[in-house]
């Protein structure tokens, strides 16, 4: 948690300073002193760390076909390569952490953590003592995005082990500065392929390098790499596919999960090579996705072995061209541009859907397990607790819906505590889209197991069968018989019925070999589409969404409203990763944007002014999730795919000259300048 010998990155953590005040220990801090010597040069870029073969395991390769061959049967090839930006997490709460020492070893851990069994395991083996002593409490994130899913263990361990030392409580909280410093990022990627396919865009075979940015140790970016690599196809049948990923050692702070967790760069790769595709032939990319959905003729199964048994493309499409008014649109910004054109005016606009299919569930199986708590007291009301951490999610709320729906009590009947491993241990992070789904299981479960013994006091009580009993808006009826929940929760206790239980859940049904990258990682899938309008100034390179238009497939929605937020928010956090969040690193490696007045995030401006969000209708999620619910937290993001392409779509049209193919992520206006007159 500190360097030891080695320094490996430019504002690695070398010492911490204990203070009375945060004050003192900022000012002491700055104090601090440190003599190093200089070992090697240290490696910064991709390419860089490519040539000298410096990487963290060896690559994790997807491979479906004979690449080979299927690239000699195809009648044109197209090479490219790419670059995709980090990200930073900027949750509005820094990495903060406070420990308290108990007797007995015992050791109270509260962080803002995205999974505090981590923290709690993280914490054991720091102080040498065991899990059990150490209790691992969150009650809410104000913002993780990921960035909390590892890391927020490293600083938990900081303060711990401060506590240890001191016996007293220590708490620790970064600024702005040192939390950009010192904590991992989205993983920045280089990409280079070549794609072989027929003239009417049909692609035969795929050949892929990833570079992903691991930084200066693994951490997580082994699942982010194998989640980067099975979005490859995003909607697409993909004949045969040959992907490398490696993941890349330099001296910069260990990347780690950000909001898609690879995903989304992934599908950013697929859709570079279709647009590159469609310009080659000189065909619409709406044309060169259309030959290549996944389909029944097509094929449905993805390049990893999943079956994509009843893919919702046609019917999120037809949604998107709906509510987006597509067909149209596309002629009048057609109109628009050449208008420009002919009066020597500096606008352009591109506008762009982006489809999107989405797996979900922990890539690998054993994460993909969660727990619950349920007390019911005497006086009817209901104490929940579960694994799974609040971080503005909404997951809270989520889950409350579940007991109440349960219990068939009013929201308000629920307490929801904290989150903590002694009332629920061995959690996964609370990450991978996953918590409502996980979670909310496991409190069904939980209430299920209470509600049968009631229904079994109360089939007692009104001498009437079990299969009679209803519970019903607070009330428990039979017949002409009725007792409130408080009256027969306060009857079970009298006779002596436990009113207390833990749930369980696993997902089912998934399997995966990570060697081979072959199974069934994702229980099921989401989908979505997006329409983004973009508009750019061709001699400023500035630019601006208009208008967004998404359907999300959510399944039967938990909470609508709720849904709506994370989509409204996730496609936002993605436009600033595509379009303006620039990390910027000096010629040694020094990461110089370290607060938002250089790190240039999105504000309320960049929200587009016309912003249509709707949840696909009457869509059932056919596996049996949660109330047949789909998961939201990440997959929305992605969609902003489609605001980059709108801006491609732009560019080319700016002039004959200009090269789309050449925008890197994010699309500051400099990189749209590039792309237009290099
Ligand atoms: N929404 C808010 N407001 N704050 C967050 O930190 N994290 C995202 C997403 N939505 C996040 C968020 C990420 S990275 C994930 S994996 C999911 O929420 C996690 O929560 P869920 O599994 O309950 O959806
Ligand atoms: Mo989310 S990146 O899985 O925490």
């Amino acid at each position: 948690i500190l360097a030891d010998d080695n320094i490996t990155y430019y504002g690695q953590p070398v010492a911490v300073v204990l203070a009375k005040t945060f004050q003192e220990a900022q000012y002491a801090s700055d104090l601090v002193k440190i003599e190093i010597d200089h070992l090697d040069d240290p490696i910064l870029t991709l390419d860089d760390a490519y040539s000298k073969n410096s990487f963290h395991d060896d690559p994790i390769i997807l491979e479906k076909g004979s690449v080979a061959k299927e690239m000699n049967n195809s009648k044109f090839k197209k090479s490219g390569e790419f670059e995709i930006g980090g990200q930073d997490h900027f949750y509005l709460e820094t990495h903060v952490a406070i420990t308290f020492p108990g007797e007995n070893d015992e050791y109270i851990v509260w962080s803002s953590t995205q999974h505090p069994t981590e923290v709690q395991h993280g914490v054991s083996k720091v102080l040498n003592i065991p899990s059990a002593k150490i209790d691992s409490k969150v009650r809410r994130l104000g913002g993780g995005f990921g960035g909390k899913e590892s890391q927020a263990t490293i600083f938990a361990g900081i303060s711990a082990l401060c506590a240890f030392i001191t016996q007293q409580p220590v708490k620790i909280r970064l600024n702005r500065h040192n939390d950009m410093t010192a904590s991992g990022k989205r993983h920045n990627f280089k990409v280079y392929f070549t794609a072989g396919f027929s003239s009417n865009a049909k692609i035969n075979a795929l050949d892929i390098t990833l570079l992903s940015n691991g930084g200066n140790v693994l951490d997580l970016s082994g699942p982010v790499m194998t989640r980067a690599l099975t979005h490859l196809d995003n909607c697409y049948f993909i004949k045969s596919i040959k992907a490398y990923g490696y993941i890349c050692k330099t001296n910069t702070v260990s990347n780690t999960a950000f909001r898609g967790f690879g995903g989304p760069q992934g599908m950013l790769v697929i859709e570079n090579i279709l647009f590159s595709i469609s310009q080659f032939l000189n065909k619409s990319l709406d044309h060169v996705r259309q030959v290549n959905y996944y389909s029944k003729s097509n094929g449905l199964i993805t390049p990893y072995g999943q079956i994509v048994s009843k893919p919702r493309i046609e019917w999120i499409l037809d949604e998107t061209y709906k509510l987006s008014d597509y067909k149209k649109r596309l002629k009048q910004i057609e109109t628009f541009n050449s208008t420009q054109q002919k009066n020597q005016l500096p606008f352009r606009k591109g506008l762009a859907l982006m489809p999107a299919k989405f797996g979900i569930s922990f890539n690998k199986p054993s994460f993909n397990q969660a727990g619950a708590l349920i007390h019911v007291y005497s006086d009817g009301s209901i104490r929940l607790n579960h694994g799974g951490t609040e971080m503005g999610q909404g997951l809270f709320i989520k889950v409350a819906q579940v007991v109440a729906e349960c219990f068939k009590v009013s929201l308000d009947q629920i307490h929801i505590t904290s989150t903590n491993t002694a009332e629920v241990p061995n959690t996964s992070a609370t990450a991978a889209s996953s918590g409502s789904d996980l979670n909310g299981m496991a409190a069904w479960n939980a209430a299920s197991t209470i509600k049968k013994r009631m229904i079994e006091h109360a089939s007692q009580l009104f001498k009437k069968p079990k299969s009679e009993i209803i519970f019903e808006q607070g009330r428990i009826l039979s017949g002409n018989k009725s007792l409130s929940f408080t009256e027969l929760a306060f009857s079970c206790w009298e006779n002596r019925i436990s009113l207390s239980s833990t749930g369980f859940y696993k997902t089912p049904k998934i399997h995966w070999n990570q060697g081979k990258l072959k199974g069934r990682p994702y229980f099921y899938f989401t989908w979505g589409a997006a329409v983004s309008e973009a508009l750019i100034d061709i001699n400023t390179g500035e630019n601006r969404i208009l208008r967004a238009d998404i359907i999300q497939d959510c399944g039967n929605s938990l909470n609508e409203n709720i849904d709506i937020g994370q989509i409204e928010g996730g496609f936002v956090q993605g436009l600033g990763w595509l379009t303006c969040e620039e990390l910027y690193f000096s010629q040694d490696g020094k990461l110089l944007t370290t607060g938002p007045s250089t790190y240039k995030l999105p504000g309320s401006r960049d929200v587009p002014p016309i912003f249509n969000v709707k949840l696909l209708e009457n869509a059932d999620n056919d596996e049996k999730t949660i109330f047949r619910s789909k998961a939201v937290g990440e997959p929305p993001l992605l969609l902003a795919i489609s605001h980059f392409l709108a801006l491609k779509e732009a560019i080319k049209a700016a002039s004959k000259s200009s090269k789309p193919e050449f925008l890197n992520s994010p699309a500051t206006p400099s990189e749209i300048l590039k792309a237009i007159y290099a």
